[in-house]
């Protein structure tokens, strides 16, 4: 405990800031959140989601795992992607990737990490997908920067490529999906200019005919 001293000591501190700015604000809270974006991004401790987008607690759902991965047999990805949708009715689910990524430094290099070699194995995959493209890029700095870049477009194809995403569209539900990216050495976000909002921006093969629920 006494080593979370000073945590305790800055969440006392915090509680006593948001009330003297609004007496009911952990009421109002505690009776229901309504966000509309749903935030996956990167567990990096220098990318933390609501600081960046200036949110307040309430206003975004927020996923987060070591290089912005959504793999389509985590059930704890989608299981949030599930809850946001069709519960929270989030109107925006923000992929964001950023610069300098350990876990996608890491995939690139050949060194043995244990069992996080299993979750780093899908940025391989994106890698052997889009070698390529990426060998043509002799900076070591620039390649890194456009793997991250890839990687975003890969997870928002991923999270498009759900039967949930999918289900929410076919009912006529307002969502699109966007990817975006951090840079950690100057705090700035940049558009990768990715959003999809329909069915018709997949490939024909993701494409899903949602089943007619037989009433
Ligand atoms: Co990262």
């Amino acid at each position: 405990m006494s080593d979370l001293k000073p945590l305790f000591e800055n969440n006392r501190r915090w509680v006593m800031e948001r009330l003297l700015d609004d007496p009911d604000y952990f009421k109002r809270l505690a009776e229901l959140q309504a966000p509309k974006y749903l935030w996956i991004g990167c567990s990096d401790s220098r990318v933390p989601a609501n600081q960046i987008i200036g949110l307040m607690p309430g206003e975004v759902f927020v996923h987060r795992n070591i290089a912005n991965l959504v793999v389509h047999t985590d059930l704890n990805a989608l299981s949030v992607i599930q809850f946001a949708v069709e519960y929270l009715k989030v109107e925006h689910i923000i992929v964001c990737g950023h610069y300098g990524c350990g876990g996608v430094k890491a995939a690139y290099e050949n060194k043995e990490l244990g069992l996080l070699d299993n979750w780093l194995r899908h940025i391989k995959d994106i890698y052997h997908d889009h070698s390529e493209e990426l060998e043509t890029i002799e900076d070591p700095k620039g390649k890194m920067d456009k793997l991250c870049e890839i990687n975003v477009l890969e997870q928002v194809s991923n999270v498009c490529h759900t039967t949930i995403v999918q289900n929410a569209w076919a009912k006529g539900q307002n969502l699109s999906v966007h990817g975006i990216i951090y840079d950690i050495h100057n705090g700035l976000l940049q558009d990768l200019s990715i959003r999809v909002d329909n069915p018709a921006q997949l490939d024909n093969i993701y494409q899903m005919m949602p089943q007619k629920k037989v009433a």
